[in-house]
């Protein structure tokens, strides 16, 4: 893995300008030392952003999983490709090596296939972070069938629409997962979710926490004995470069979550080529990113890219404040982790609490700190480096999307000066624009603007399963043959990018991306709610919270407004999870509205942050009298 491994500053400038000016040469480059291929690709590229189509690497066949595992076997068979940490520090982490991983996930695809999956099939997996999720993922991909991971903290409604979506016939789950302190019954939210999905037609059931469950004759299996009687040896399926990999599900601007489609080679080979670049692995050390596996970050950052590098990839299953504040310390000075990757939110969550809990621990092991998920603010920024880093090791800031597959923006390590709050440049064979609202390209330095992609790269997204026209108008359709990305950013004068928060209806809570309107749709669900409006709002710890503004049908005095903020989050629950429930709810008899009907949710952002000094025009309201009400009322 020689190829572009960027060690210097001018280093990344000249790779950066090839990418630029050749890229069908930098990335044939890139993908022809690194991989094993079945076949050679005739094709680098072709695209069309009208269309829109990408196509990268075409006529190519390979299997991602020899690249991920068979390939490390004969140099590497005994090194660990995955280490896994559990919920409770006094069980046993779990060492696998690239030759036990190999036989898991042969073992679990012979598995898959005795019950029926063949390529191009849908699974979806409902799993917690232990190993069996890492497995299945590579198993679906050693025979070509197409994952759909859902973050195991999704309700059962949430996980039937994405069942649903893309038709899974399999759900892999377990009897229940463990989070801190409590378990969590999984297998029940996927029997109630299956009571809505008639494609899935079988359940195989892992075993983690023993409850005892509720198994559906027919329909659901224990794992492990399956997998005891399965060869531990199993064709990898050969997959065309623009086979799907996996479908994953990303919340937007309707209630309909967006299943993004991601291919097969452009995938591995920009997954691979970053994770090599920003994390600078060097080959005996272990690599911890603390992302759930049901989160892009997962996928490419703890699955493939990692393994596509023979790399060893930590897995932990708990939370950074169970059995106390200190586990994420604990677990870097146990294992000795060299690369931490995390979000801004837990490194806030983390920086409140005493610093004995970080000073208790050896973390001199650590040489490159990641974000991902969200702007990281300055004070957390500065946490991060001097309490952790120890002003040692540099802070990978890395912009990027579900939608992205792989990092976009981010330093790379002892090459790119740090800046607090800046993901800095963007990474070879990327090229960002900044523009304005007229759709014209802003030039130069010092600019603030929409954050645009104008040129494809391998690992984007191809398109939304089953629905491509939702997939042109969210990507390509607000300018002119460029991607939009839904941020907004500004470009100082050396040409670093900060990237400032989105600029529609998303809001990252705790580095999750929640949609308004799937939560407003489940609020409107409440018999007593006319109509709703929810707005983001900065809070310390989770980034941004949830402000949500409620119209009830009947105003009587004699409500109870506090048992209704409960039955308002428990649907809320129910339909989303409990990752979007509201922080605050305003009961108001209206909602400020725009001759055309669209609430001004502008209006409603500045109320929620208590930003009211200047609340710009509102000269076009159909009913400003609605908002000094709201204003007088503001929690
Ligand atoms: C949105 C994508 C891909 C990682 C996990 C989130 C925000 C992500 C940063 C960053 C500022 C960031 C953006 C982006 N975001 N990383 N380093 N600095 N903002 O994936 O759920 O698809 O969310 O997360 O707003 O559009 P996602």
């Amino acid at each position: 893995m020689s190829n572009y491994h960027i060690k210097g500053l001018e280093e990344y400038y000249n790779v950066y300008r090839k990418s630029v000016n050749k890229p069908e040469e930098f990335w044939a480059e890139v993908a022809d030392e690194h991989f094993v291929w079945r076949k050679k690709w005739d094709n680098v590229l072709s695209w069309d952003f009208e269309k829109p189509e990408v196509k990268w690497f075409e006529g190519a066949q390979l299997n991602i999983t020899e690249n991920c595992i068979d390939r490390h076997l004969l140099t590497n068979g005994d090194k660990n490709a995955i280490i896994f940490e559990p919920n409770d520090p006094k069980e046993a982490s779990e060492h696998i090596t690239y030759h036990q991983l190999s036989e898991r996930v042969n073992a679990f695809a012979n598995v898959l296939k005795a019950e029926g999956i063949t390529k191009g099939d849908r699974v979806c997996i409902y799993l917690p972070m232990i190993p069996e999720l890492a497995i299945s993922v590579l198993a679906c991909a050693r025979i070509g069938a197409i994952h759909s991971v859902v973050f195991a903290g999704f309700s059962s409604s949430a996980l039937a629409m994405r069942i649903n979506d893309s038709n899974c016939k399999m759900v892999i789950t377990s009897d229940g997962s463990y989070r801190g302190a409590k378990t969590i019954d999984l297998k029940g939210i996927v029997d109630e979710a299956l009571e809505e999905c008639s494609c899935t037609t079988s359940v195989l059931v892992a075993k983690r926490i023993n409850s005892d469950i509720n198994m559906k004759e027919g329909r659901d299996k224990w794992l492990q004995p399956l997998l005891d009687h399965a060869p531990k040896q199993c064709k990898a399926e050969t997959m065309d470069a623009e086979d799907p990999l996996f479908i994953l599900y990303t919340s937007g601007s309707t209630g309909m979550p967006k299943g993004m489609v991601h291919t097969t080679a452009g995938y591995m080979v920009n997954t691979a080529f970053t994770f090599k670049n920003v994390f600078q692995y060097q080959n005996d050390d272990v690599y911890w990113c603390t992302a759930d596996i049901g989160w892009i970050t997962g996928h490419s950052y703890i699955v493939y890219g990692p393994l596509a590098n023979g790399a060893t990839t930590l897995m932990f299953e708990g939370v950074p404040s169970y059995p106390d504040f200190g586990r994420f310390w604990e677990v870097i000075e146990k294992h000795k982790v060299n690369q931490f990757y995390t979000a801004p939110t837990a490194i806030r969550a983390l920086a409140k609490e005493n610093l004995d809990f970080v000073e208790k621990y050896d973390l001199s092991s650590l040489k490159v700190l990641g974000s991902v998920g969200e702007p990281i603010n300055e004070e957390a920024w500065h946490w991060y480096n001097d309490n952790i880093g120890k002003k040692k090791s540099p802070i990978v800031d890395t912009w990027w999307q579900t939608e992205t597959g792989g990092i976009m923006i981010s330093p790379i390590p002892f090459a790119t000066p740090t800046k607090p709050t800046y993901a800095t440049l963007p990474l070879p064979g990327i090229q960002p624009a900044l523009m304005d609202e007229n759709g014209k390209e802003l030039e130069g330095n010092q600019v603030d603007g929409r954050l645009c992609i104008k040129f494809p790269w391998p690992s984007m997204a191809r398109t939304i399963w089953g629905n491509h026209q939702r997939y042109k108008e969210t990507y390509f359709s607000a300018y002119e043959n460029k991607y939009f990305t839904g941020d907004g950013a500004l470009r100082d004068e050396v040409g670093y990018y900060r990237i400032t928060g989105r600029v529609d209806d998303v809001i990252i809570v705790s580095g999750h991306n929640l949609g308004t309107a799937p939560i407003e749709d489940a609020v409107n669900e409440h018999p007593a709610v006319a109509e709703s409006a929810i707005v983001g709002f900065p809070h310390d710890v989770k980034g941004n919270a949830l402000y949500g503004y409620v119209i009830l049908k009947e105003t009587g005095e004699g409500r109870d407004h506090d048992n209704l903020r409960k039955e308002i989050n428990q649907i809320i629950t129910e339909h989303i999870g409990p990752i979007a429930k509201l922080d605050k709810i305003q009961f108001t008899s209206g909602l400020p509205k725009t001759r055309s009907g669209k609430i001004m949710r502008r209006i409603l952002r500045k109320i929620a942050g208590k930003d009211t000094s200047n609340l710009g025009d509102t000269s076009t309201l159909l009913n400003p009298e609605c908002v000094e009400e709201i204003m007088k009322n503001a929690l």
